[in-house]
């Protein structure tokens, strides 16, 4: 065991348990999915969840469901009335998603959309307390963009990957679009001054981002 595989079991057997149905999700996805490491696991669901009982946000957009695991955490963390919006391209992950949803306490606050979150998005006719970017990560800049002005003053954005294994640390070479696209997302948000911003070094990296 490495020391940092030492840290997180530590790390994970003194925080919440991610409870039967996440758990249940969590199996599910690594024996029956092709990319499970795409979905936010224990720990950055844990702290998803707190965010959100922190921020108490009442009205979120999720850009990237996958299996809807991180969408039951914020589910779990914020108040009944308060709404999750979450979209997703792939509608082949409609059975998987809809295996889960119905079966938390916490379902009720969230609304699934199929397709392109840039089409999607505009027609929602919604403002958000909170944002979190998590899909295409070519698109990662025109997310960016068209969520913010959706995003209330005092509001804030959580966008993942934003390490991508390290890759953002050196040039990509040509082709490398997705690598490109998160090189150009955290150039944009270093010089953007209408926003406070940190990079929380969990996982592949999670950028949090506070609207002035
Ligand atoms: C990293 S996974 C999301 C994981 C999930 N947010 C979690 O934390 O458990 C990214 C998802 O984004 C979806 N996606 C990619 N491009 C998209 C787009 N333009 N609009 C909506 N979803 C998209 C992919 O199909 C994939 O399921």
């Amino acid at each position: 065991m490495t020391a940092s595989d030492k840290s997180e079991a530590y790390i994970l057997s003194h925080i919440d348990e991610e409870g039967e149905l996440l758990a249940t999700l969590y199996r599910d996805a690594h024996v029956n999915l092709l990319r499970p490491r795409m979905l936010s696991g224990h720990l950055q669901g844990r702290i998803l969840k707190m965010i959100c009982r922190l921020f108490r946000p009442e009205r979120i957009l999720e850009i990237g469901t996958y299996t809807a695991y991180a969408t039951l955490c914020m589910a779990e963390g914020v108040d009944d009335d308060s709404l999750i919006y979450t979209i997703e391209i792939n509608d082949e992950m409609e059975d998987f998603i809809m295996n889960y949803i119905p079966r938390s306490p916490h379902g009720k606050k969230i609304k699934l959309f199929f397709g392109d979150a840039m089409q999607i998005v505009p027609a929602l006719g919604e403002t958000f307390d909170m944002v979190f970017i998590d899909a295409d990560k070519r698109l990662y800049p025109a997310f960016y963009d068209l969520v913010f002005p959706l995003v209330r003053k005092g509001g804030i954005i959580l966008a993942d990957n934003i390490l991508w294994d390290g890759k953002v640390f050196e040039t990509p070479p040509p082709g490398d679009k997705q690598t490109a696209g998160i090189i150009e997302f955290n150039e944009k948000i270093r010089q953007d001054a209408r926003i406070e911003k940190v990079i929380l070094p969990l996982r592949d990296g999670l950028t949090v981002i506070w609207k002035k």
